[in-house]
């Protein structure tokens, strides 16, 4: 059987939450493969909002198995306060979520170490969630991480301390104040709770779900252009974004990879430090963020806002092999009569619809065309003549079919271009 994959295509916050909830009922296991806590991704089920950052979007769903990859890094005390929310509603977390024992495991001073990085940056912030996640990350790579499956483990204190007392070591270079006891204290406690939750040998458990036939959705966090690899360098996050990230976080062969569903605005935001060539900065994305309610779902941060980038798209469907679009928030531009779409970057002293390797120190200017809105989208009515042309475009562009417009972030309120129906 195959994994299909849904993915941002943007700087994240494109809906996948959304999207991941509805086509969960189709499969047997939902699982994350990269990011954490940094992620948060929201689900709006019978008029109730719930924010998910690392359980998967499949969570509500009876009867689904939700999956944490070895790729994804766990903080312990955010999980906990994760499934107890979802328990207090009812959500049977216990019956429905695994844990692989390969997922790193974000300490207290990660958190700290993270902070205190940004601190030290001045004007050139990323803008991290200060979740962890770079410290993490690099403790991975460099070998000192330590690991879910650790927590069973005899010398899981000894570990422990070793790395603790190399973050101290390395909070000395950075005049930063900070306070352990407390937030050490909590991530114990919530160590000694998740203990309580199933863990599996990972590989094994994925690979022999695939070979007794069971569908698998891999759901990104993060998106394209937040890369480490492919993104806006150094305004990134630290982990692979892209599809070929599920096989590395998942533990699964390249030749399971079945469809890749990117997702992507109608228009384009980005929370946090970095290029973002499209961005409005003026009236038109102080509109954009209003009407499109555009507030972290993680940080509560605003993010900034812009037309739809389609270079930048393009390349985030290449490096991707992106086989269906998902168009999110069409809703969202009926306040405009006009709207800007993205076409070509003009940097260098020519236009190109290609991405430099160095966005930050490029003067990069959109070269944009305008479309006209269309006025409200009903669920149970064929697209409005403009969206339909909109989506015609897009599809011209990038030369993928647009499989789904979604018109509101109510779980339903989905259209689906594909079936030629209405999805309810
Ligand atoms: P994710 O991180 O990709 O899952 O996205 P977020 O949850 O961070 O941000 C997407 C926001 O848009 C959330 O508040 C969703 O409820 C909301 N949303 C998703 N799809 C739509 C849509 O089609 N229209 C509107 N108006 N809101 C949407
Ligand atoms: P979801 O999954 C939007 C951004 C941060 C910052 C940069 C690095 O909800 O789409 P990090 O905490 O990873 O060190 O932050 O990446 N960022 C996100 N932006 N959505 C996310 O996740 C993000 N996760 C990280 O704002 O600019
Ligand atoms: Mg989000």
């Amino acid at each position: 059987m195959q994994v299909d994959v849904i993915l941002g295509l943007q700087w994240g916050d494109e809906g996948k939450g959304k999207i991941v909830d509805y086509l969960a009922d189709k499969y047997d296991i939902i699982a994350r493969f990269q990011g954490g806590p940094n992620a948060g991704h929201t689900l709006v089920i019978d008029g109730k909002k719930h924010v998910l950052h690392t359980i998967p979007s499949g969570i509500f769903r009876e009867g689904k198995l939700n999956f944490i990859g070895n790729g994804v890094v766990i903080d312990p005390v955010t999980l906990l306060k994760e499934i107890d929310t979802l328990e207090k509603i009812g959500v049977p977390v216990k019956e429905r979520l695994i844990i692989s024992k390969r997922a790193n495991l974000i300490l207290p001073t990660h958190k700290i170490l993270d902070a205190a990085s940004e601190n030290n940056k001045g004007t050139s912030k990323i803008g991290s969630t200060l979740k962890g996640i770079g410290p993490t990350y690099m403790d991975k790579t460099g070998r000192n991480g330590l690991r879910a499956g650790d927590m069973h483990e005899k010398d899981f204190m000894v570990k422990y301390e070793l790395l603790k007392g190399k973050h101290l070591q390395l909070l000395q270079i950075y005049n930063f104040s900070f306070e352990l006891e407390q937030v050490e204290e909590e991530w114990f406690e919530a160590i000694e709770k998740l203990k309580e939750y199933a863990q599996e040998e990972s590989v094994y458990f994925i690979n022999n779900a695939l070979q007794k036939g069971k569908k698998i959705l891999a759901e990104g966090a993060q998106g394209s252009m937040l890369d480490i690899d492919f993104g806006t360098y150094p305004f990134v996050t630290s982990s692979n974004t892209i599809s070929a990230a599920v096989c590395t976080g998942l533990g699964i062969s390249p030749k399971h990879i079945g469809e890749v569903i990117g997702i992507s605005k109608a228009y384009c935001t980005r929370v946090g430090g970095g290029p973002f060539p499209t961005e409005l900065e003026g009236e038109l994305g102080e509109k954009l963020r209003k009407e499109g309610a555009e507030f972290g779902a993680t940080t509560g941060r605003p993010r900034r806002c812009g037309w739809i980038d389609l270079p930048a798209l393009h390349y985030a469907c290449m490096i991707n092999g992106v086989t269906k679009i998902v168009i999110t928030k069409a809703d969202v531009l009926n306040a405009f009569d006009e709207f800007g779409v993205c076409t070509h970057y003009h940097y260098d002293g020519k236009q190109s619809q290609e991405l430099p390797y160095d966005m930050v120190n490029k003067n990069i200017k959109p070269v944009n065309i305008s479309f006209k809105s269309w006025g409200n989208i009903e669920t149970d009515q064929p697209l409005p003549a403009e969206l339909k042309e909109y989506v015609e475009y897009l599809e011209k562009y990038l030369n993928i079919r647009v499989s789904m417009v979604s018109n509101g972030p109510g779980r339903e309120q989905l259209i689906d271009l594909e079936a030629g129906k209405i999805l309810a």
